[in-house]
């Protein structure tokens, strides 16, 4: 799902005993599948959750699970195996990390092969806490998880839901396709460095009804605006995702909006730009929908074979900008470059992302994005073909750049 960042990467994948321990063999295919190289730590207990074998076998390498080689079955390499280890990687990513491990690192102890690679890493490390939800809420693990963030590793917070007690509470561990994404954005060397900045990010295509079967609709999938929305939040920002109908499920913690029209998505974000102070447009939104929208199926027979249109009202007109930043997506394909700066002063916009249809690997119904950001100021940057996730991250850079140099932070 996002090869480019993890392709050749050597990430090491500490699993202890916690009831989660299953989901860390998803884990290791995924990274598999994006081409990096894994090694699997356990802790004593994760073992009796998981065999060792599985994670062998999914990783294509022995396991480890005792500090000292020699008492190993499966085998590695002898010596000073957790420094070599430690300074090979790339990252380190222990999932599901249980209160009893965290409490460990947090102290120093090293007292297993997981806690001693730890306390080796010089490479970033993504900690991915899951326990019942009174462990993992008691004040001692909340001090301990604040600690380690201060001391700059990346924690993934716990979920709320079901748990395996019963209970209902925080402390699930997230799903895998969201510990891949806080990976690749760790490897990317972020950390929650948009904490207390609050986005409305919109996303997705805009169903304009004709009758009860049939809509005017586009070819958006969402994906850039979902994107943006989880590369935001990883990095700790405040969002607000207002998205057209979409397959992508959005994380839990986004404040999230529903929509199906344009005149739906302007409600929506009228009020929700008026609580935040930077606003991304990534949605494709109709310029037109029927001027009347039939209660029942249009019969053949009845039509005419045309359908009267009304226009749409224009979305970036209706917010308020002032004090704001606002920034606006342009589809084009022809005339790119000139219809994206015809629309960036038209509309008042701070910034224009241009995508291109003409560009390979670019724009509606495909995984990559490769786009030209230009700025009021009259800044143009590029961002080549990569994952959209990645060209999220670098168009939020350049919005955290842009606020800058306005004295806004
Ligand atoms: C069925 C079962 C499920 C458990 N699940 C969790 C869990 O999800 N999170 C956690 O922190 N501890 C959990 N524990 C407790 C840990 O296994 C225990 O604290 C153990 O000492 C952890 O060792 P480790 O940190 O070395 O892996 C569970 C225990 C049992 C018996």
């Amino acid at each position: 799902m996002l090869p480019e960042v993890f392709s050749g990467k050597k990430i090491l994948l500490g699993v202890t005993g916690g009831i989660a321990a299953y989901k860390a063999c998803l884990l290791v295919r995924e990274l598999k599948k994006s081409g990096a190289e894994v090694h699997v730590i356990m802790t004593s207990s994760a073992a009796e959750f998981v065999a060792p074998l599985t994670f062998s076998a999914l990783s294509g390498n022995p396991v480890i699970i005792n500090i000292f080689p020699e008492n190993q079955k499966s085998g590695s390499s002898l010596g000073t195996w957790h420094i070599d280890l430690a300074l090979e990687a790339d990252l380190m990513i222990i999932a599901p990390a249980t209160v009893n491990t965290i409490a460990k690192i947090t102290y120093g102890i090293a007292d297993n092969a997981l806690t001693v690679l730890f306390s080796a890493m010089r490479s970033p490390v993504l900690i991915c806490p899951a326990a019942d939800m009174d462990m993992y809420n008691s004040p001692a693990s909340t001090e301990n998880l604040d600690t380690l963030e201060r001391r700059g590793y990346y924690i993934l917070p716990a979920e709320a839901g079901e748990l395996a007690s019963g209970l209902k509470g925080v402390g699930r561990l997230p799903e895998t396709e969201k510990i891949l994404e806080a990976a690749a954005s760790v490897l990317m060397g972020y950390k929650k460095d948009l904490t207390g900045t609050k986005l409305t990010i919109t996303a997705g295509p805009s169903y304009e009804d004709i009758d009860p079967v049939r809509f005017i609709g586009n070819r958006s999938t969402g994906l850039m605006g979902y994107s943006i929305a989880k590369a935001a939040w990883l990095r700790g920002a405040e969002v607000e995702l207002i998205s057209g109908p979409s397959v992508y499920t959005p994380y839990p913690e986004l404040k999230f909006t529903k929509v199906r029209s344009a005149l739906e998505m302007q409600k929506a974000l009228i009020e929700s730009s008026g609580r935040t102070e930077i606003t991304i447009m990534a949605a494709a939104v109709a310029d037109f929908r029927p001027a009347v929208v039939s209660d029942k199926k249009i019969k053949k027979e009845s039509s005419a074979g045309s359908i009267a249109l009304t226009e749409n009202p224009d979305l970036i007109a209706s917010i308020q900008k002032q004090g704001k930043t606002i920034v606006g997506f342009a589809l084009e394909t022809d005339n790119e470059e000139a219809n994206a700066l015809k629309k960036l002063s038209k509309k008042g916009l701070d910034m224009i992302v241009l995508n291109s249809l003409n560009d390979a690997g670019s724009g509606f119904e495909v995984p990559t994005n490769a786009v030209t950001v230009f700025t009021s100021d009259g800044g143009k940057k590029e961002i080549g073909r990569t994952s959209k996730f990645e060209v999220a991250n670098r168009l939020l850079d350049q919005i955290m750049d842009y606020r800058k140099s306005y004295g806004k932070s």
